[in-house]
């Protein structure tokens, strides 16, 4: 599998960054081959065609997903070279499960009406360095990954 991570972050080095790290380790553990690359609202996506999945996450900043992953899918190519595409979502965010669920997720999902979506994740705080909630994450997509295979 051929996969790149999307992602946003105002804070370098921040939880955000942590976590793809930590994602990106754990799925190259299982084989895969894995980019990271960080989302400008205004880039070109074209690369994204050489991957297989597109892991796509940031973090909540007044209630809404980080303004260059949010705006790239508003306002790149993005949404068109994801047609086709198997993609992974997640989020770092200070607020419970359930309610980024429903407040947050759908700011990506509404987006991506149509495409297939293998696995998505809210990463609470306490969940962030929590190595078996990330094996968790990364094994559910290299499941479905497989399974859409067949
Ligand atoms: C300025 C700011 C605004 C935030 N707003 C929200 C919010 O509206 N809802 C929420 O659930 N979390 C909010 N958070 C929490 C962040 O989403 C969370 O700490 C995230 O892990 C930060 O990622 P980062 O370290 O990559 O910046 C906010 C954090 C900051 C710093």
């Amino acid at each position: 599998m051929r996969a790149v991570i999307l992602f946003d972050s105002k804070t370098s080095g921040g939880s955000t960054d942590k976590l793809i790290d930590s994602i990106g380790r754990t799925l190259a553990e299982t084989g895969a081959y894995v980019e990271k690359a960080k989302c400008k609202s205004t880039g070109d996506y074209s690369f994204v065609k050489d991957f297989d999945v597109v892991i796509m996450g940031a973090p909540i900043y007044y209630l809404m997903v980080s303004s260059e992953l949010l705006g790239a899918l508003l306002q790149s190519n993005l949404k068109s070279c994801l047609q086709g595409k198997k993609i992974a979502l997640f989020l770092t965010c200070g607020s419970p499960e359930l309610m980024a669920n429903l407040l947050y997720l759908p700011q990506l999902k509404l987006n991506l009406i149509g495409s297939s979506i293998i696995a998505e994740k809210i990463f609470a705080p306490d969940q962030l360095s929590d190595p078996a909630v990330v094996a968790n994450y990364v094994d559910k997509l290299n499941k479905a990954y497989r399974q859409e295979q067949r």
